[in-house]
C-alpha cells in the first residue's frame, strides 16, 4: 500500500517515539529485544508502552492496556515486529487483532526464527493494514544485540579501553589506575550496565584487583534508571586459561561469576563459580567458541575490558563489532603499554576502522569505531 508524504511524517514521527520509549529498557530487557510502542488514534497519542524484562508483558501489551477502548480503528507503532509465537507471555500479533487496530506500522521485522514476518502476517489476515521499515536504521541500531545473536548466533562484541594520548594503556609495571577522569568512568559504567556479559583477563584482575561491577552511585543516571540497571546487572566472565586467579580475590567476593579456563577445574575451584572448558588449538581459551556458548545463554551484548593481549586478541580474531577508546590528556610514555598486542608489519595490514562518533567526556575524549569489514560471524 503506497502511503501519503504527510503520513510518512507523521509514521516517522510516533515511530521516533516509540524508540524512545524502547530506550527505557537500554539496562533490563536482555535476553530480550528492547521494544516500545504508542498507539494513535484521530493524531492522538492514546496509549504508550515498553517492554521493561523478560517474563514481564511485551511494549504491545502495556500500550493497549492505556489505551483500552481507545485502540479500535487505532494505528500502533512498534519498533520491532510483534510476535506471533506463544513464549513466555501470549503473541502480541493477536492482542492487537484482538483490540481492533486498523493499522499497525513496525520499524523492522522481527529476525528471531519464532517470528521473522508471521506477525506482520498474521495482523494482514486479520485485515488490519500493515507496515515495515520506518527509521529501521535507529530501530536496528537499538538492538544491535540482539539482532546479532539471532542472525549470527554471536553476541554483539564491545571493546573499551582507555589510553593516554601517546595511545598507552598502563605502565610497564602493569599498573593503569587511573588514566582517564570521572565522567568517562560513569560512562564505563553505563556501558558496563546495559551489557549482558561485562568480560576481562586473569591479568587484569591479578594486576588491577578489579571487579568489574555496576556501581550505583557511579552510574549518574536519574534514581528511576538507576534502580533499573541494578535490577539486572551483568554477568561477569573471566578469562583464565590456568585458573591462576584465586578464589577470595576480590572479583570472586563481588557476585556471581563465569570462568572461562583451558584446564581441568581444581578441587579449589570445585565450590566456587562455573567453569566452562573451552580450550583452543593454541593452548589458550577459544573466544569464538566461548562467545558462541555466550549467545546459546542468550546473552545479546558483551563488554571487553581487558588489557592489551586479551583486546588484541579479540581484535585479531575478527569478533569486536565495536570500540569503545577513551581517551586522556595525558603521556605515558614510551615503555608503557600499548593500546592492543597486535604486531604488524607494513601499512597494507593495518586494519582499517570507522570512527563513528568522537565526544568529549569531562576532560577526556571517546572515541567510537567500528572495523572495516565488520566482525567476521
Ligand atoms: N587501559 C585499559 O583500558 C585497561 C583495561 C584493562 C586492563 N588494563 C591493563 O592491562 C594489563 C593486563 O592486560 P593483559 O591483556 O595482559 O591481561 P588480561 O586482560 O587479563 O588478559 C590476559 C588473559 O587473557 C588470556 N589470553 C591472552 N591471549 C589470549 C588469546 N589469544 N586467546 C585467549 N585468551 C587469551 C590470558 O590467558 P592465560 O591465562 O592462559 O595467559 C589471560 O588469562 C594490566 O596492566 C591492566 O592494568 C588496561
Amino acid at each position: 500500500m503506497t502511503i501519503s508524504t504527510e503520513q510518512a511524517v507523521l509514521d516517522a514521527h510516533y515511530m521516533a517515539r516509540a524508540l524512545e520509549l524502547a530506550r527505557n529498557g537500554h539496562y533490563t530487557t536482555h535476553p530480550n529485544p528492547r521494544v516500545g510502542c504508542v498507539i494513535v488514534r484521530d493524531g492522538q497519542i492514546v496509549g504508550e508502552g515498553w517492554h521493561v524484562r523478560t517474563g514481564e508483558p511485551h511494549a504491545e501489551v502495556h500500550a493497549l492496556r492505556a489505551a483500552g477502548e481507545n485502540a479500535r480503528g487505532a494505528t500502533a507503532y512498534v519498533t520491532l515486529e510483534p510476535c506471533s509465537h506463544h513464549g513466555r507471555t501470549p503473541p502480541c500479533a493477536d492482542a492487537l487483532v484482538n483490540a481492533g487496530l486498523a493499522r499497525v506500522v513496525a520499524a523492522m521485522q522481527d529476525p528471531n526464527p519464532a517470528v521473522a514476518g508471521r506477525g506482520l502476517q498474521r495482523l494482514e489476515q486479520a485485515g488490519i493494514a500493515t507496515q515495515s521499515s520506518v527509521l529501521e536504521g535507529e530501530a536496528r541500531k537499538l538492538n544491535e544485540g540482539f539482532l546479532k545473536r539471532m542472525e549470527h548466533g554471536l553476541p554483539f562484541v564491545r571493546v573499551k579501553l582507555a589510553m593516554s594520548l601517546d595511545g598507552r594503556t598502563a605502565m610497564a609495571s602493569g599498573e593503569s589506575q587511573w588514566i582517564t577522569g570521572p565522567a568517562a568512568r560513569s560512562a564505563v559504567q553505563r556501558l558496563r550496565a546495559q551489557a549482558s556479559v561485562v568480560l576481562t583477563g586473569a591479568d587484569t584482575v591479578l594486576a588491577d584487583g578489579a571487579r568489574l561491577t555496576v556501581r550505583a552511585d557511579e552510574l549518574g543516571l536519574d534514581a528511576e534508571h538507576t534502580a533499573l540497571a541494578m535490577s539486572r546487572p551483568p554477568l561477569r566472565v573471566l578469562i583464565d586459561g590456568r585458573l591462576r586467579v584465586p578464589l577470595d580475590a576480590p572479583f570472586f567476593k563481588a557476585g556471581p561469576a563465569l570462568v572461562a579456563t583451558c584446564v581441568a577445574v581444581e578441587e579449589q575451584y570445585a565450590n566456587g563459580p562455573e567453569c566452562l572448558i573451552v580450550p583452543g588449538d593454541d593452548g589458550q581459551v577459544d573466544l569464538r567458541k566461548l562467545l558462541v556458548e555466550l549467545a546459546a545463554r542468550g546473552v545479546n551484548e558483551v563488554l571487553v575490558e581487558a588489557g592489551p593481549r586479551l583486546a588484541g586478541a579479540f581484535a585479531q580474531q575478527g569478533l569486536v563489532d565495536e570500540y569503545q577508546i577513551f581517551i586522556a590528556g595525558k603521556f605515558l610514555g614510551s615503555s608503557a603499554r600499548p593500546l592492543l598486542d597486535w604486531p604488524l608489519a607494513q601499512m597494507k595490514d593495518a586494519p582499517e576502522l570507522k570512527i563513528t562518533e568522537i565526544r568529549a567526556v569531562g576532560d577526556d575524549w571517546r572515541v567510537t569505531a567500528i572495523p572495516v569489514p565488520a566482525a567476521s560471524v
